[in-house]
């Protein structure tokens, strides 16, 4: 019996999460004993910080263990609509949030939520890796948009206009960015604004989950600019700024009609997240950015650290990420050179020799649509980046 009469089409086009599968293929090598450096891995190495913790104790000692309401525990939602007033003076209220098991899932419900097929949905490239398949699976057609180290990465608002079609329903970025760590300013932010506001079809998902990993000056939300405020749905979690991965909680902040057709989904899927999860979550949100700040800071210096070192090997160019926890080269100059008699033709071949030969895990850039780059993650602590720098330049030193 073959498996792909069992299997639906779908699965078998779906391709497999890049990161996940280096990070799998980085503890194989780990366990047959080679001493591996996990630059791979898109989460803070930090552990999530103990108040947080106590609240989640002490929301089970209070009997938080049940179902919760679909779009999220009202208290919960309450310190949402109070975070996005402080942190990004946005006003909304408990019925524009949907609170889901990870901003994976908020983005997911979105694109069921919105896509009819066919649809468009513009990414803006470098992407997020999930974003692809996330679109393809509600039956959307991905158009990118590329942007190259020499713009920093960062897409235009002339670029959006040209990629806009009558098909095109929504914009999808993250800034700060996964995986280039370049952060779009407010002009640049209301420049894409005034495009959209040119279509009051179209919408802009906006995902800020590495808001608080940013190293110079302020976030800014494309949902401040307040004529497109109403096309815009706010993508948020945990996950990065506290440490919080697998807690598994997103949200999003979204016109009404938006809110309730993701919590339709919802419902139907996997209903509300955790009752204890989100009780703590909300005693993050509601106090001082104490802890967020200090792994930023940890982050920054790391930053500068790897940055001053990778400056070092000619031929690698480099972008200023400003925020995230990720460096993200363009290694195209290294093309069609060889390592150990092996050729390296494109990013999966060097991301591969380079596990292989000097094993240190990344993640080549065609996961993020961006083939001539490789991202490298710096959530690991400062000896094993010292060290994989030094591996680095040794490799790329003896690449002919
Ligand atoms: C840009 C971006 N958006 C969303 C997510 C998903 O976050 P969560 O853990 O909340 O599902 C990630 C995680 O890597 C990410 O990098």
């Amino acid at each position: 019996m073959s498996l792909n009469n069992i299997l639906s089409d779908y699965v078998l086009n779906l391709n497999e999460s890049a990161t996940l599968k280096m990070s799998q293929m980085a503890r194989k090598l780990k366990a047959e004993g080679k001493d591996v450096i996990s630059l791979s891995i898109g989460e803070p190495d930090f552990d999530t910080p103990s108040f947080v913790n106590e609240a989640a104790k002490k929301a089970l000692d209070n009997g938080f263990t049940h179902y919760t309401p679909v779009p999220g525990l009202v208290d919960f939602r309450h310190a949402i609509v109070d975070k996005l007033k402080r942190d990004n003076d946005l006003e909304y209220d408990i019925n524009n949030i949907v609170v889901s098991n990870g901003a994976k899932q908020s983005i997911s419900n979105l694109c069921q939520a919105l896509i009819n097929p066919g649809d468009e949905v513009i990414i803006f490239t470098p992407y997020w890796v999930s974003y692809i398949e996330i679109v393809r699976l509600a039956g959307g057609m991905p158009v990118c948009i590329s942007a190259s180290v020499d713009n920093d990465y960062k897409v235009t608002s002339e670029e959006v206009k040209e990629a806009i079609s009558p098909k095109t329903k929504f914009i999808l970025f993250s800034s700060p960015c996964n995986p280039t760590g370049s952060v779009y300013t407010k002009a640049e932010l209301k420049g894409i604004a005034d495009v959209v506001d040119q279509h009051d079809d179209i919408f802009i998902v906006s995902d800020e989950i590495y808001e608080y990993i940013i190293f110079d000056g302020n976030h800014h939300s494309i949902a401040q600019n307040e004529h497109i405020f109403n096309q815009t749905i706010v993508v948020n979690g945990m996950s990065k700024g506290y440490a919080m991965t697998g807690w598994r909680l997103g949200y999003i902040a979204a016109p009404h009609f938006i809110a309730k057709a993701c919590a339709k989904i919802q419902g139907q899927v996997t209903s509300g997240a955790t009752a204890f999860g989100q009780k703590a979550a909300a005693t993050a949100l509601r106090a001082p950015l104490t802890a967020p700040i200090q792994m930023r800071d940890v982050f920054l210096k790391r930053r500068d650290m790897m940055l001053s070192e990778l400056r070092k090997i000619d031929g690698l160019k480099l972008s200023l990420p400003q925020g995230a926890f990720y460096i993200f080269p363009d290694c195209s100059a290294f093309y069609g050179k060889s390592y150990n008699g092996k050729v390296i033709n494109d990013s999966n071949d060097l991301a591969m020799s380079i596990l292989q030969e000097v094993h240190i895990a990344l993640v080549a850039g065609s996961a993020f649509g961006a083939p001539n780059c490789m991202r490298i993650s710096y959530a690991a602590n400062e000896d094993q980046l010292q060290e994989a720098c030094r591996r680095l330049q040794k490799y790329f030193g003896e690449l002919n």
